[in-house]
């Protein structure tokens, strides 16, 4: 495969992935990998990535020069240009100007790396340093209007430098550049598959896991679900997993759960009924921050009386994926997810991790999930936040309350299904916002409960806007929820995005 190293930027875990995507095997591995542990991995290339530091500022990440010397094909991007130009003997100066964001390029005539492109393109820069001079023996081949060595390459020893980002998709040739250096340059064979990736860290969990005993909890959502199949894969029954209901699930996703794990995958399944205890706790609480930290306390706790009953365990496996590892900062080292789904396990648990997924992007692990076998109901499943429907009842919970969001909530997603919206609305959910409004059935005068519908379109959940559903389909799911679902009179569609408002209520 090719082995790109980690010098500190923001899309180095992407370059592993787009050079995936173009169908070769790729892993990100720190700078301080001993070259000799590299040649062991036999790589068919190697990429040098960004980083956010000066290669001329003292203590500066580096590599060692005989990583040129292993006669495999070396592409240099940004810092991994600039570290290669210095390492070589070339010269990197403080830029005049520094060049951010979509910036206009020339390709010289008759490179290797820009061959069979035109000539004119638009790429992604962000660097404040830049290449005064090329090292000797490199030829320049591309320039900007404040970078003259925004390119270079040196066909003999088949070592590549740019000063752009071929990995994100502001670079407007940028897959076609990476393909070249994996496909002309580097002559690598299209050989990579998701089903590799999931045979390969199934080895590698049955090496380090073995005959410990492990443990995992499941809450039915993606990341958790595949990375505790791909364990039980590995390991088998020395896996036991652990789900807390805390009966704020929606309708039958408790029993799926069940299904699923128990059933399909014969794993070791712990369910914990636990809905009267946390409705207890919840008793008179109205706060949302508070229920928050009421139901991930209460989650912990539940948690490690389960796990204690199992007498001594060695590893928690955890669904971490890489944006997560992005967000918490933590670089490698192994940190119990912060915004774990609810609420965070105890540090003092002293267990150590498994985290099989860290490498991977949402759909890639969507992708792994399909492969292992999971079905794509869940694999595809909507987000879905750890306290549940105890932020989507405002105010304090009740049972009687809990009932109808959660009756309300699944018409709404049968009716979504049923109109194929459930393939582009990124989430959507019903909320009862513990309100009470006048109207009439029958000839009866009511005085009941207001369902809110949401559906958002959505990236990442950061911003969101809200989904245009047809009014036949809104028509629909009012009707069903006001006829079906007993304390209902009305129903109301939410049409803020975010910001300002929030995807949730709570
Ligand atoms: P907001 O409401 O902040 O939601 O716009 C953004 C995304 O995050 C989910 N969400 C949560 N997920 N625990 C979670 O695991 C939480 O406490 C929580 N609050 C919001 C929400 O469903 C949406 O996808």
């Amino acid at each position: 495969g090719i082995v790109v190293i980690d010098f500190g930027g923001q899309y180095n875990q992407l370059i592993a992935r787009r050079v995936r995507e173009a169908g070769v095997f790729s892993e990100l591995i720190p700078n301080r990998t001993p070259v000799d542990e590299i040649r062991k991995k036999n790589p068919v290339g190697i990429i040098l990535t960004g980083g956010p530091n000066s290669v001329n500022a003292e203590g500066s990440m580096t590599i060692s020069t005989e990583i040129f010397e292993l006669g495999v094909p070396v592409l240099g991007i940004c810092y991994g240009h600039q570290l290669m130009t210095k390492l070589l003997g070339g010269e990197v100066v403080r830029g005049d100007v520094k060049e951010y964001g979509k910036t206009e390029i020339t390709f010289e005539d008759n490179t290797t790396l820009f061959d069979g492109l035109r000539k004119e393109s638009i790429v992604w820069m962000s660097h404040g340093d830049t290449v005064h001079r090329a090292p000797e023996g490199f030829r320049i081949s591309a320039s900007t209007k404040d970078c003259e060595v925004a390119g270079m390459e040196n066909d003999e020893r088949r070592l590549y430098g740019i000063q752009f980002h071929p990995e994100v998709v502001h670079t407007e040739l940028g897959t076609e550049i990476l393909e070249s250096f994996i496909y002309n340059i580097c002559k690598a064979e299209k050989t990579w598959e998701m089903k590799d990736y999931g045979d390969m860290k199934i080895r590698e969990v049955k090496e380090l896991a073995g005959d410990s005993k492990v443990i995992c909890a499941l809450s039915g959502g993606v990341d958790s679900s595949v990375a505790a199949v791909l364990v039980h894969k590995a390991i088998g029954k020395n896996l036991t997993c652990i789900f807390v209901d805390h009966g704020l699930l929606r309708k039958d996703e408790g029993d799926m759960v069940e299904e699923i794990f128990r059933k399909r995958f014969e794993m070791n399944l712990i369910r914990v009924n636990a809905e009267e205890r946390f409705l207890s706790k919840l008793k008179g609480v109205s706060d949302p921050e508070r229920k928050r930290k009421i139901i991930g306390e209460e989650f912990i706790r539940v948690f490690e009386e389960e796990a204690n009953k199992l007498g001594d365990i060695d590893y928690l496996v955890q669904g971490t994926i890489y944006p997560d590892v992005v967000e918490s900062g933590t670089g490698t080292s192994a940190v119990i997810k912060s915004h774990h789904n609810v609420g965070g396990l105890p540090e003092d648990m002293k267990l150590k991790l498994i985290e099989p997924l860290r490498e991977l992007f949402k759909d890639e692990v969507r992708k792994l999930g399909e492969e292992l076998g999971i079905p794509h109901d869940l694999v595809y499943r909507q987000p879905f936040p750890g306290p549940g429907l105890g932020i989507r009842v405002l105010g304090e919970l009740t049972e009687e309350k809990l009932h109808i969001v959660r009756e309300a909530d699944a018409i709404y997603r049968e009716e979504i299904a049923k109109a194929h919206l459930d393939e582009t609305i990124w989430q959507y959910f019903a909320a009862l916002p513990n309100v009470r409004s006048v109207g009439v059935m029958g000839d009866e005068r009511t005085y009941s409960h207001m369902i809110v519908l949401r559906a958002v379109n959505s990236i990442d959940g950061m911003t969101s806007d809200w989904s245009r559903i047809p009014y036949d389909v809104l028509d629909i799911v009012s009707r069903r929820i006001v006829n079906e679902v007993k304390g209902v009179n009305r129903v109301v569609y939410d049409i803020t995005s975010k910001p300002p408002a929030t995807i949730e209520f709570e």
